[in-house]
């Protein structure tokens, strides 16, 4: 079916296409029967290969990456896709526009997306509202930022405020400190300030935990635009503050592998096939440190079952999509699904864990 809806969708520009899609499959989550529907067409119940992982047991290993329901209200239908659990978001405490339009593009030719969304986000109070509507049964990581306007000295507070709000609905809560759209926010992956940070949420969510009574875990979304000590000091962090998970990677600056593209000067964040190899790499070296201590959910061009199986081969327990669903459609998922499971990679990862 994708097949013969994706030409008309890329005949409109990126972001146009994009909320045609999300406004029907924010309608589609409001109906079990159309969510049903979809189910029985793309379901991968069958495919059902449970990970353990962070106290949670997700019904298979290929989630949704963050960014693609921003505003948490196409959850139900996103996850009848048969995506094992979905990630909502980045969501910022205040609502904000993001940057000016036009601010997403495809390069067809490389399977790719460039972006400058700059956290468009609806705010906590209504994305809060949308998300208690979702089903509860469906997990769900919440990926929480900064707004644009709050100084880069009072960062820590806007990730307080998001953790707080959104603690009782989370599964698990992502801490996005790797978009390259807001300014500096990168910043907060250096060691001094990532300390600060992340000692102050770990602080919190055992508060919240308590207050609660269930766990909250935390997961780091890095960049892949760093180097070897910075992965080293990011492992480091890691572990002294008791973080639960590393979600690698959020886009990249980098355009070495789309130069011939006319797209390829715009600014903003690439995704989709070009970054794998960069992906699979930052993974592998995660991997080197963490040694399946902290597990790695992968993510970077992931647009095939063997680019699924590199990356859990270079370390990742999880891998979630978001540019290669764009390309080629829900199918996406079934197929990684069956792929993944013909191969001894799945097996071998299965055995570095807890
Ligand atoms: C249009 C667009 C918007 C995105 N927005 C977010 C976001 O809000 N928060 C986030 O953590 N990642 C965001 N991402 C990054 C993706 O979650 C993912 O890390 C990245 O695209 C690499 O995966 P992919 O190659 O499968 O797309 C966005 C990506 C795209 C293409």
């Amino acid at each position: 079916m994708y097949k013969l809806l994706r030409p008309l969708l890329f005949r409109l520009d990126a972001e146009t296409s994009h909320d045609l899609v999300l406004d029907g499959l924010a309608k589609a989550s409001n109906s079990r029967m159309i969510c049903q529907a979809i189910k029985l067409v793309y379901g991968t119940k069958n495919l059902s290969k449970p990970r353990k992982l962070m106290g949670l047991t997700f019904p298979n290993p290929v989630g949704l990456a963050a960014g693609l329901d921003k505003q948490a209200n196409a959850c139900n239908a996103l996850h009848a896709f048969g995506f094992g659990w979905i990630e909502l978001g980045t969501v910022t405490p205040k609502p904000q526009a993001g940057n000016e339009k036009p601010r997403m593009f495809r390069l067809t030719n490389h399977n790719a997306i460039i972006n400058r969304m700059g956290f468009n986000s609806i705010g906590l109070d209504k994305f809060i509202t949308n998300l208690a509507k979702a089903n509860p049964d469906i997990i769900k990581g919440i990926n929480i930022g900064k707004n644009a306007a709050t100084p880069m000295e009072h960062a820590n507070d806007d990730y307080l405020i998001g953790l707080r709000r959104v603690a009782e609905f989370a599964d698990y809560v992502t801490i996005n400190i790797s978009s390259p759209n807001t300014k500096n926010l990168r910043n907060l992956q250096q060691d001094e300030q990532l300390d600060s940070l992340l000692g102050i949420l770990n602080h919190e969510r055992q508060r919240l935990s308590d207050e609660l009574g269930k766990a909250i875990p935390l997961v780091l979304k890095i960049s892949p635009d760093i180097d070897q000590v910075q992965i080293h000091g990011i492992t480091r962090l890691l572990r002294t503050h008791q973080i639960d998970g590393v979600a690698a990677t959020n886009t990249t600056l980098s355009r070495h592998s789309v130069q011939n593209s006319t797209l390829a000067p715009q600014a903003g964040g690439l995704s989709g096939s070009p970054m794998h190899n960069q992906s699979v790499e930052i993974i592998s070296a995660l991997y080197g440190h963490l040694r399946g201590e902290i597990p790695i959910i992968g993510m970077g061009g992931i647009d095939s079952p063997q680019a699924a199986i590199t990356t859990l081969q270079a370390g990742a327990d999880m891998i979630q999509l978001y540019s290669g669903l764009i390309y080629q459609g829900p199918k996406l998922i079934s197929q990684i699904l069956k792929g993944i499971q013909k191969t001894k990679s799945y097996g071998v990862q299965d055995q570095h864990h807890r």
